[in-house]
């Protein structure tokens, strides 16, 4: 049966690991997902914070059963409503009904009464900087508003200076290490992390650089996160955190990114062509056809890309439909401050080229004027569309 971790003296983890999953509201997750959960106790006093996704209820019950008694657990905090970190809390509020249940006051007790019709509990609400003891542990919360939802937050404490973070800084991988120093591959763990917060956390990026600071001033020396490995490694704890500044404040890396899908390799012959005069600038890039390409997998890059190259032909009077659905994702993450460009060819109506600007005038990007071909393109507007990509970025180079 699965047992509980010790992480610290009187600290467990008992959260599950969903090695099978690979897809969270569209976000594809190649290496499956844990849903962390820990409990800590003193003497009478017994916490869980935190559960895990209804699917794995009897996992956790059996990680918990294993240290303590369910039905002595007195409190529990829950740091975020979603289900994949609330889902269990019915099956355990069977156990101890009278238990004190922690959430944000910004709409946390609302959120869970709205999961779970259950408006009886023994709701407790905490605002940022406020307390609670558990036995002689002291708990601090930080609420983290949209990190990932409007009650998220984490609580701190300070006695082991450790952040109990939910959803932020997590990862999406399902491994039995359970710490950054196990020896799972670190570069994994980061790209993980970036991906983690590409696809799930980006489109709230002005709150989380509102509330980051905040985090920053704690002396921590174990993060645990609600998704993945738990950070210890004081260098991994500050890279992590340098990280979510940089992501957060949509600072871009300098790569740049063509996406692009195509019906009879004429839009692809564009994205090669694009691809040529990247390379003559020495700017790394990465081409993704969205015909293969995950949309989580490519905002990932999207994410920190400089330059990005959009690309698709007219299909019945719009776009392929799989550059369409990736609009509306990039629509809805909004990334800012890039440099975009449309291209694409067409047979008798030029259309696609304005759908992509549309959403780049949306989004507020420095737009670079897009081209097209009609039908399959010649050599000389190949040639042509390079001399375009290759005086823009010029352009762009001399007035930094
Ligand atoms: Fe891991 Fe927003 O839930």
């Amino acid at each position: 049966m699965p047992n509980a971790l010790k992480i610290r003296d009187n600290i467990y983890w008992v959260g599950a690991l969903d090695w099978e999953v690979r897809d969270i509201h569209c976000n594809t997750v190649p290496y499956g997902t844990t849903y962390n959960a820990y409990i800590v106790m003193d003497g009478e006093d017994v916490l869980l914070i935190d559960t895990v996704h209804p699917d794995f209820t009897d996992e956790m019950m059996s990680r918990i059963q294993s240290i303590v008694d369910p039905s002595k657990i007195t409190d529990i905090l829950i740091n975020h409503a979603e289900t994949d970190h609330s889902g269990a809390l019915p099956s355990i509020m069977k156990y101890t009904p009278e238990a004190r249940v922690y959430c944000s006051a910004k709409s946390g007790v609302k959120s869970i009464v709205q999961h779970y019709h259950e408006s009886d509990w023994n709701f407790i609400e905490l605002n940022t900087g406020d307390t609670f003891k558990v036995g002689k542990y002291e708990f601090t919360a930080q609420l983290l508003p949209f990190v990932h939802w409007p009650e998220s937050m984490s609580v701190y404490l300070a006695s082991e200076k450790i952040l109990f973070s939910n959803d932020a800084f997590g990862q999406h991988i399902a491994t039995s290490e359970r710490f950054d120093t196990d020896g799972y591959p670190l570069d994994i763990v980061f790209r993980e992390a970036k991906r983690y917060y590409a696809n799930i956390v980006m489109a709230y990026n002005p709150a989380v650089a509102n509330v980051l600071p905040a985090v920053g001033a704690l002396d921590i020396e174990m993060i645990c996160p609600s998704h993945g490995i738990i950070w210890t490694e004081k260098e991994n704890i500050d890279k992590i955190q340098k990280m979510y500044h940089e992501w957060a404040n949509q600072i871009t890396d300098g790569r740049a990114a063509i996406i692009y899908d195509t019906m009879a390799d004429s839009t692809k012959q564009m994205a090669y062509a694009i691809r040529d005069v990247l390379e003559e600038f020495g700017i790394q890039h990465r081409i993704y056809s969205l015909h293969s390409d995950s949309v989580s997998e490519v905002l990932t890059d999207v994410m920190t890309a400089e330059y990005i190259f959009i690309g698709s032909p007219t299909f019945n009077k719009t776009v392929l439909p799989t550059v369409g659905a990736f609009l509306s994702y990039i629509k809805g993450f909004a990334p800012k401050k890039r440099k975009g460009m449309a291209f694409g060819t067409y047979g008798w109506g030029n259309i696609s080229n304005r759908e992509i600007e549309n959403i780049m005038a949306q989004l507020d990007w420095d737009i670079i004027p897009s081209m097209s071909a009609q039908y399959i393109p010649t050599d000389d507007q190949l040639e042509d569309l390079r001399n375009h990509v290759r005086n823009e970025i010029n352009k762009r180079y001399d007035a930094q």
